[in-house]
């Protein structure tokens, strides 16, 4: 991308999508266009069109999305299917028809199938069944990274699609109802120590294994992506390593300095096994992780806390 290239970062509000500004605005990318949903709502195939016809952006960041955790894909289906499925349409097929030089869609590690082998190989695409209770997010998710393949098939576009791991960072989601592990861990023990509770309460035995990887570092291998990867077949995007639900708990609790005990409870259920993206393909380009987990969780709970008080 050229320092002065016209960007737009759909979604620039989200978690990933202000990570984006931050990183290219420091990158010294200046020509940055936003639109929040109150202005511009992506589901609006009209709008999207004219937006793009007159402001003619040569790149394009697809972070706009309707995205939660498993209570709120079980709860909102409709609106999961829906809004993806219209945000990126709409987003994708302006692109092409205003002449967007390249385009980067965003992903989901839950577009792989369930009880695939350890850690996920992009190739383990659609050989076997989804996780059900995520299903209509990630069949909308596997359209926009499929619709982006046959753009550049039939069109000869040039639109990357990148498959992040599980995210914490700044403006991570915190609500009981709708967060990933991490950030519900950080909530419930950020709680416990302000309430002078004795313990906290986790679900599961705590053996499953999980990644996470700070938004920062998305975004820069996003921005490393836009300038060095040119293929259809997507790409995955993790901190490369995994640590138990248990393990976790403990740096969390050691970093909040919550000073009650945590108590697995086994009644409830895991989930899978292991969840590990396969960072190989981007590793071999020259890219891979820089934030370690502790630090990441530090700053996040940082931001956490102040949130907390600005409320
Ligand atoms: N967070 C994660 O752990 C994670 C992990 C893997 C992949 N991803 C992917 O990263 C992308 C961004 O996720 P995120 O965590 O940044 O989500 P987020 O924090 O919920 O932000 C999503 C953004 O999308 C915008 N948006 C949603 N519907 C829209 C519409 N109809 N019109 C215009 N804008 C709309 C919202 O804009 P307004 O604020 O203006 O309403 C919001 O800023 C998604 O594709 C997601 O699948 C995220």
């Amino acid at each position: 991308m050229e320092k002065d290239a016209k960007i737009f970062i759909a979604g620039h509000n989200g978690m990933v999508g202000a990570a984006l500004m931050r990183r290219l605005d420091s990158a010294g990318f200046k020509n940055l266009i936003t639109r929040p949903s109150s202005q511009l709502n992506l589901t609006n195939q009209k709008k999207v069109y004219d937006f793009f016809m007159k402001e003619k952006p040569d790149y394009v960041f697809l972070a706009a999305a309707r995205v939660g955790g498993i209570v709120a894909n079980i709860t909102y289906p409709a609106e999961f299917i829906y809004n993806n499925i219209q945000v990126q349409t709409n987003v994708i097929h302006s692109a092409w028809k205003s002449g967007v030089k390249k385009l980067l869609f965003l992903g989901s590690s839950c577009i792989y199938p369930k009880g695939c082998p350890q850690p996920v190989k992009e190739e383990y695409l659609l050989t076997g069944k989804l996780e059900p209770t995520s299903e209509p997010y990630a069949i909308a998710k596997i359209a926009g990274i499929k619709m982006c393949q046959s753009y550049n098939s039939e069109y000869g576009t040039n639109y990357i699609s990148v498959i992040p791991a599980d995210l914490h960072g700044p403006y991570d989601d915190f609500d009981p109802e709708t967060s990933h592990v991490l950030p519900a861990l950080i909530r419930k023990m950020h709680e416990a120590k302000t309430c002078n509770e004795p313990e906290v309460v986790v679900w599961g035995t705590g053996s499953p294994r999980r990644e996470s990887l700070h938004v920062d570092d998305l975004a820069d291998a996003c921005i490393f992506l836009m300038n060095n990867y040119d293929e259809s077949e997507m790409i995955n995007i993790g901190s490369g390593e995994d640590l138990s639900i248990k393990e976790l708990a403990l740096l969390i609790k050691d970093v909040i300095g919550f000073k009650g005990d945590v108590i697995f409870d086994e009644s409830k259920p895991d989930g899978a096994p292991r969840k590990l993206l396969d960072i190989s393909k981007i590793r071999k380009l020259g890219w891979s992780p820089k934030i370690n987990l502790e630090k990441g969780i530090r700053q996040t709970y940082q931001w956490y806390e102040d949130y907390v008080k600005a409320k």
